[in-house]
């Protein structure tokens, strides 16, 4: 670890040394702690120098390239190695990893493995700070201010390519619950296909694009883009989205940092993929909160006419939502969009 690094995750454990012991602990000269302090602050870190020569940190919610590998190779050692990259500010995380997809080149060998490529980005993590042009399903925007939530996107390709992609947004959501309790123990909720609530309000939204190949109609890989609110932000209001949009911190009376969420978030995305689809999917249906109630179905959103309404029953194996119509029909909808009651939806 670099001085930089080490005074970082010095400063982060005690909020405050002097700079002879930081200088001691990293064994480096008092001048090069200045210097890397600096450095720090040039990040946009906030590091305040006490009267006593030491420094403070004001904020310990980081969110750098260092300090994410720091907080993988601390809590998730097995993950260290992916590729990651940390931005500050960028159009979309998911746009961002689709181009890199496409620069890549072909991800696997005719047999099916993955080639130098393929290795690369299978498992690569992309995540923000801010988004200026965040992208929701069905063509919405996502509105994704800095210091107030965690914009990420993962690249999933595995060997032999895809056979379940219906499944992964499901999964995912059910991983991002995991990761929730994990670290807040609190449970959220899951409301059919990929919106995460918590009392009542989204906190998450999943947005999983695919690449299929043409020629053998395989899906290629996938981004699964994950936007999770952490504390509310004024723009909610200014967007007239805080009657929906929630956050963990105006649940859980305590701060949250956005590294080891994320970190958390990836790591329980990465294993639930690998896990027996049955148990998933059944954590799914538990923390389903449609099962039982009066919906209005949105088979193509902007089409008022193409509205139904009908019950949600069931959650099947494939994360499609049973429905039960009003003549006592049943339908397995494996895409669209659905609202509480049978009310009018806003988009
Ligand atoms: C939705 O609720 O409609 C899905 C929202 C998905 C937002 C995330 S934030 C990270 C990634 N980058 C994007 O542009 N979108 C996804």
């Amino acid at each position: 670890m670099n001085t930089k690094d080490k005074v970082l995750s010095l400063l982060v454990n005690d909020k405050i040394v002097s700079g002879e012991k930081l200088a001691s602990l990293c064994g480096v000269s008092r001048a090069a702690i200045w210097k890397a302090v600096n450095a720090l602050r040039t990040e946009g870190i906030q590091i305040e120098g006490t009267t006593n020569g030491g420094y403070r940190l004001y904020d310990d919610d980081i969110f750098t390239q260092d300090f994410f590998e720091q907080t993988l190779s601390k809590d998730f050692p097995e993950l260290k190695g992916f590729h990651s990259e940390i931005f500050k500010e960028i159009d979309s995380t998911n746009t961002y990893a689709k181009k890199l997809l496409s620069q890549a080149g072909n991800l696997r060998l005719p047999d099916g493995s993955l080639t130098v490529a393929g290795k690369k980005f299978h498992n690569a993590i992309i995540c923000a700070e801010s988004q200026t042009a965040g992208r929701g399903r069905l063509g919405r925007s996502f509105i994704s201010p800095a210091k107030t939530g965690v914009y990420l996107s993962i690249i999933y390709a595995p060997q032999g390519g895809i056979k379940d992609p219906a499944k992964i947004t499901a999964f995912s959501a059910v991983a991002v619950c995991r990761a929730v309790k994990e670290l807040y123990g609190i449970e959220c909720q899951i409301k059919w296909i990929n919106d995460i609530y918590l009392n009542g309000k989204k906190i998450c939204g999943i947005l999983t694009e695919g690449f299929t190949d043409f020629e053998t109609g395989t899906i290629e890989s996938a981004i699964i883009g994950i936007g999770i609110n952490i504390r509310d932000n004024p723009v909610f209001e200014q967007n007239n989205v805080s009657q929906i949009a929630g956050s963990i911190e105006a649940v859980l009376d305590k701060k949250i940092t956005r590294c080891k969420l994320a970190a958390h978030i990836y790591d329980n995305v990465l294993k639930i993929l690998e896990e027996d689809p049955a148990t998933v999917i059944s954590e799914y249906k538990k923390a389903s909160f449609l099962i039982g109630k009066t919906i209005t179905v949105h088979p193509i959103i902007g089409d008022a006419n193409s509205t139904y309404t009908a019950k949600a029953i069931d959650i099947d194996q494939n994360a499609s939502l049973i429905v039960e119509l009003p003549d006592g029909t049943t339908k397995a909808l494996s895409s669209g969009e659905v609202s509480l009651g049978s009310g009018f939806y806003r988009p």
